[in-house]
């Protein structure tokens, strides 16, 4: 049989994107046992996590399975990710050997690798996650790349899904927020692609400047109106609330300014106003619009202290349903049947 990749959300299909839904709803109420025994997942942190890492151990021991934590650089080699070099300089190691080492140990491989932040029109291939993908003959799951997080995005749809009933119709605002550094557009674009899928209405407010990536819009676009969905574009925080069933606040770098930090923050001076504040909330759907963030956040920049300790917030939420996903996730792709 042919092995199953989990890279993106939309990659699953309209059937398996709601299959794995259904399942992590099961496994939540404890209707799901076991399944993983005698399965491992080789997990490969190239970028730090807290929620990734423990959320992933916890899925596997919870259902039988154990997980090989790796940290290339930090007790494993250093690994090269670029092809065809002459490896003459610190890296040990490359991604080609590693993958297909991992994958005879292994039935699963998971790879976190962030963007560089170099060159965004090379960056923008994902070629580090896609390339253990090609050499590993068993899955690879993508826990986060430089273009999606998809095990996020199933996180998020899951907490849609219990906080709003049926979340079609509804209106979903990715909400760019201020924040000291230049983040990657991962988040953001899976966050939306997820809304979009359950078929939302779909607002993203970002300052002038602050695109996603248009293939990444194109996506966005094709999946809400392929699922009855719309999207929509603003360039106010508060405009873009009235309404809304639920804001997912993110903040992510100008892509005009990729490799550029010194300008990109330039440019994003003056837009400290982009936080999420309980004055805002107050235009959300009768006052109770929900409040999401991936985290980690940062307090009192991205989302002020009342929004996150108060009724609205569901960030711990996204957070825990992390592990449902996760469960269903690893059960669909390497369970016993
Ligand atoms: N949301 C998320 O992926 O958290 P970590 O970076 O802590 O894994």
């Amino acid at each position: 049989m042919r092995k199953r990749d989990f890279l993106a959300t939309e990659d699953l299909g309209p059937d398996g994107f709601q299959r794995i839904l259904e399942l992590a709803a099961r496994v939540k109420r404890g209707e799901v046992k076991g399944g993983l025994e005698g399965k491992i997942l080789a997990a490969a942190f190239m970028d730090p996590s807290l929620r990734t890492r423990s959320s992933f151990e916890a899925a596997m021991f919870l259902h039988g399975g154990h997980m090989i934590v790796l940290e290339p650089g930090r007790g494993s080699w250093t690994w090269e990710t670029e092809p065809g070099v002459v490896m003459e300089g610190t890296a040990v190691e490359h991604l080609i050997e590693t993958s297909r080492v991992l994958a005879r140990y292994a039935d699963a491989i998971g790879v976190r690798v962030f963007p560089r932040g170099k060159e965004w029109v090379k960056e923008r291939q994902d070629r580090v996650i896609r390339d253990f993908a090609a050499y590993s003959d068993k899955p690879v799951i993508n826990l986060e790349s430089a273009r999606r997080h998809p095990c996020q995005g199933l996180a998020d749809a899951l907490t849609l899904k219990e906080k709003l009933g049926d979340p079609k119709g509804k209106k979903f605002v990715l909400s760019w927020a201020w924040h000291p550094k230049s983040l990657p557009t991962a988040v953001p674009a899976s966050a939306a692609i997820a809304a979009a899928q359950l078929g939302m209405e779909v607002v993203i407010a970002r300052p002038e400047g602050y695109d996603l990536d248009p293939d990444d819009m194109a996506t966005i676009y094709q999946t809400a109106t392929a699922n009855g969905g719309r999207v929509s574009l603003a360039t106010s925080m508060t405009d873009a609330m009235v309404g809304a069933d639920a804001v997912y606040v993110k903040s992510w770098g100008a892509l005009q300014f990729y490799g550029r930090p010194e300008e990109e923050r330039e440019y994003r001076a003056g837009k400290r106003n982009w936080m999420m504040t309980v004055d805002l909330l107050k235009a959300t759907k009768a006052g109770k619009g929900v409040v999401m963030h991936c985290l980690p956040v940062r307090r009192n920049v991205e989302i002020e202290d009342a929004v996150l300790d108060g009724p609205n917030s569901v960030v711990v939420d996204q957070a825990e349903n992390r592990l449902h996903v996760q469960r269903a996730l690893m059960l669909d792709l390497i369970g016993r049947r």
